[in-house]
């Protein structure tokens, strides 16, 4: 085989292996478990299915949303930015995620993992999907 056509079908191969995978899911969340991110960082507050009932609610002020509501608050739509912006908190939508929602963009900014803005976004984005697959009608 020529050496030409040989890098030509790797391309293909490429692209091929590409497209498999970004038909799955879009490349940022990869590789980031949202339910399992979910136990570790938020069920102490949302409780384990995200409907507010954490073991830290009960002594909290404000209390923690039903995060399986989000959909049915939001007129039947998942608002999927604003739920990500919810989560970072570092561009906070109006109304949401007061100062007793913690801002996860800078703490998974400053965690001991990847904390590079890609790896900030996929960590986000797993969380938003999986908060999409909780939602009650
Ligand atoms: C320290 C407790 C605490 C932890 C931990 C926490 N949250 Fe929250 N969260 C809150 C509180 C309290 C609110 C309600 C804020 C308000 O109403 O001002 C909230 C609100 C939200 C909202 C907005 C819901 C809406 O419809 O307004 C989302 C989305 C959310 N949290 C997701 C998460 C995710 C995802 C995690 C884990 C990465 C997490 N939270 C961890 C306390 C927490």
């Amino acid at each position: 085989m020529s050496s030409r056509l040989s890098f030509q079908m790797g391309l293909i191969g490429l692209m091929a292996a590409a497209y498999v995978v970004t038909d799955a899911r879009p490349a940022a969340a990869q590789g980031y478990d949202g339910a399992g991110q979910f136990r570790v960082y938020c069920a102490v507050c949302h409780g384990d299915g995200g409907t507010g009932n954490g073991p830290l609610a009960e002594s909290m002020r404000v209390k923690p949303a039903d995060l399986t509501a989000i959909t049915r608050n939001n007129k039947g739509t998942f608002p999927t930015n604003d739920v990500f912006r919810m989560i970072d908190g570092r561009n906070p939508v109006k109304g949401h995620g007061g100062p007793d929602m913690p801002v996860w963009g800078d703490a998974f900014a400053r965690s001991g993992q990847d904390a590079s803005p890609d790896a900030v976004r996929g960590r986000i984005e797993a969380l938003v999907r999986y908060l999409e697959r909780l939602q009650k009608p």
